[in-house]
């Protein structure tokens, strides 16, 4: 189900204090939402609270600050109960807390493998299983999940990311089954390369991954919005056209797909003598 009016709309939104999430969060805000900001980051939520104050100084929403590690169960009900005492309600939640790690997968280290695990997917998972119950008791709710284009085709450099990208859209695919009915609807969003702290960080500086942003974090969270306005599952954004090629590839013919990005890889580190 659609949520077409954010004023006075209670919004959680993890990994509030940076990136996707941060400029979500001011847009609900902007829109005329209570926003709760998640995050592990307790210095960055400090920070994210005084932008969204000083940004729109005069609107009625209440910002409110959970420190919260979506790997921790018990952590994500903490910051549920939190935003419930905002309005006695809970209508939308954005979960967008995530990390990003490249590299070839000889090497990729288990415990960046099983961490990029616990927040992309795990704390997904969190953050719905605590969302539900009051969702379903109002008989209305909104959630929306970021996976990622590299939810929808294979990347070389990027098997664990992709990995934990695919397990949201099929988490998604299968909660809007099992909610269907309730009221409670589920928004996918399938961003290529955005302009946040993430494609910056020490994790996906790795040789031979081609990165290549063409997305504001403003952007996205316009559309965010939109699509929770009209109740769209699955919100793709990429501009980028070798990407939404990529895609409709492996939608339809995939083990083409798999071989076009197996080749431009393989040109790319195996460069031909002049
Ligand atoms: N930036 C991109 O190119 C891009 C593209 C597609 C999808 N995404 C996805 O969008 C989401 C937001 O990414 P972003 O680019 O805004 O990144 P970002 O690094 O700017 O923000 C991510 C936020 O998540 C928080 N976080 C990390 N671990 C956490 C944990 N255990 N508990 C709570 N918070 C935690 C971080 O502190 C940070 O504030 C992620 O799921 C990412 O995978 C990003």
């Amino acid at each position: 189900m659609a949520l077409d009016d954010f004023a006075g709309a209670a919004a959680v939104v993890t990994g509030g204090a940076s990136g996707i999430g941060l400029a979500t969060a001011t847009a609900l805000r902007a829109a005329g939402a209570h926003v709760v900001l998640a995050d592990v980051n307790a210095a960055g939520l400090r920070g994210a609270a005084e932008r969204l104050r000083a940004d729109a100084p005069d609107v009625a929403g209440q910002i409110v600050t959970a420190v919260t590690d979506v790997t921790d169960l018990a952590s994500v009900g903490e910051m549920t109960r939190q935003a419930l005492g905002v309005t006695g309600r809970l209508d939308l939640v954005i979960a967008c807390a995530g990390i990003g790690r490249g590299g070839a997968v000889e090497t990729f280290p288990a415990a960046e493998m099983e961490a990029m695990m616990r927040v992309n997917f795990m704390g997904i998972y969190h953050t719905v299983q605590a969302a539900l119950p009051p969702m379903r008791q109002q008989g209305r709710g909104h959630i929306v999940l970021l996976s990622s284009v590299a939810g929808k085709l294979g990347a070389p450099l990027l098997s664990g990311y992709c990995a934990t990208k695919w397990a949201v859209r099929g988490f998604a695919i299968a909660l809007r089954s099992e909610l269907y009915g309730t009221g409670v609807g589920v928004t996918t969003v399938y961003p290529a390369w955005v302009d946040t702290p993430m494609v910056g960080a020490e994790g996906l500086q790795t040789e031979g991954l081609q990165i290549e942003v063409l997305l504001k974090p403003e952007q996205v969270a316009a559309a965010i919005l939109g699509a929770v306005r009209a109740g769209q599952r699955d919100l793709t954004l990429a501009p980028n056209p070798d990407i939404a090629r990529l895609i409709e590839l492996t939608r339809d013919d995939p083990d083409q797909a798999e071989d076009r990005a197996g080749k431009a890889y393989y040109r790319r580190t195996h460069p031909q003598p002049a």
